[in-house]
């Protein structure tokens, strides 16, 4: 009888329980929930967009965490692993996370891991595409491409996911939807920007739905 009361005052006391508690949408019981590494509202609805029908997507906001995750690695891969094992090693959740970088050629692959800072630590978009197409210039090769990695951590193993697409660097921003490098990014095989082709037609080609895709069917195939 004792010991079936420490059992219950261990469970509820335990801080773990409290923070799956306190959520309305418990991620213990579903398998069709997983918690996403982010704040970020505009990734958020992108990959909520691409699950919808398959998996509900937590936000870190809905699992009450506001840490200042750190993302001090050289690589997009490292930045991504460092998110992922930060959310799994506090909640014991499966969770994924992901790190975006644009890499232009003619600029031996920057802004790349340093995208959201290439103009300082404000994570201004405006003041990132001012300094890309300043450091530019008039050069002819404007080839540029998004690169995406996800890491998901499911079960205790760790997996990684790779979407990418290639294009080239506007010579001066266009359009208005979107975020980030959107303005100066032109698909290849299209002759808008990211920012002009709106969020429906970017969601079924851009570099975050292609890693997207990737880990849906994983996931798909393995639960
Ligand atoms: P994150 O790792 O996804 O936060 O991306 C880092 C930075 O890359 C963002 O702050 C943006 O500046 C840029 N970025 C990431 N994804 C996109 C995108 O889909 N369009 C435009 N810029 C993006």
């Amino acid at each position: 009888m004792f010991l079936k009361h420490l059992q219950y005052l261990f469970f509820v006391y335990n801080p773990k329980f409290i923070i799956f508690a306190n959520q309305r949408k418990s991620i213990i019981y579903s398998m069709k929930k997983i918690v996403f590494a982010t704040n970020n509202s505009h990734k958020l609805s992108e990959v909520r967009a691409i699950l919808a029908p398959c998996y509900e997507i937590i936000s870190l906001a809905e699992l009450n965490c506001f840490d200042d995750i750190p993302e001090t690695a050289l690589t997009l891969e490292g930045n991504a692993l460092l998110k992922a094992n930060y959310i799994h090693d506090k909640y014991s959740c499966d969770c994924f996370a992901d790190d975006t970088g644009l890499e232009v050629e003619a600029l031996n692959g920057e802004p790349g891991v340093y995208s959201a800072r290439y103009a300082g630590d404000a994570n201004d978009a405006k003041a990132n595409m001012q300094k890309l197409l300043t450091n530019l210039g008039n050069n002819s090769n404007r080839k540029a491409c998004f690169r995406t990695v996800i890491t998901l951590i499911i079960n205790g193993e760790t997996k990684y996911f790779e979407g990418k697409i290639d294009g080239e660097i506007a010579k001066t921003p266009s359009g208005t939807v979107g975020f980030g490098y959107d303005p100066i990014f032109i698909p290849t095989g299209y002759n808008q920007s990211f920012a002009e082709l709106g969020s429906n037609e970017k969601n079924k080609i851009s570099h975050r739905a292609l890693a997207v895709k990737k880990l849906v069917e994983y996931l798909k195939s393995n639960q």
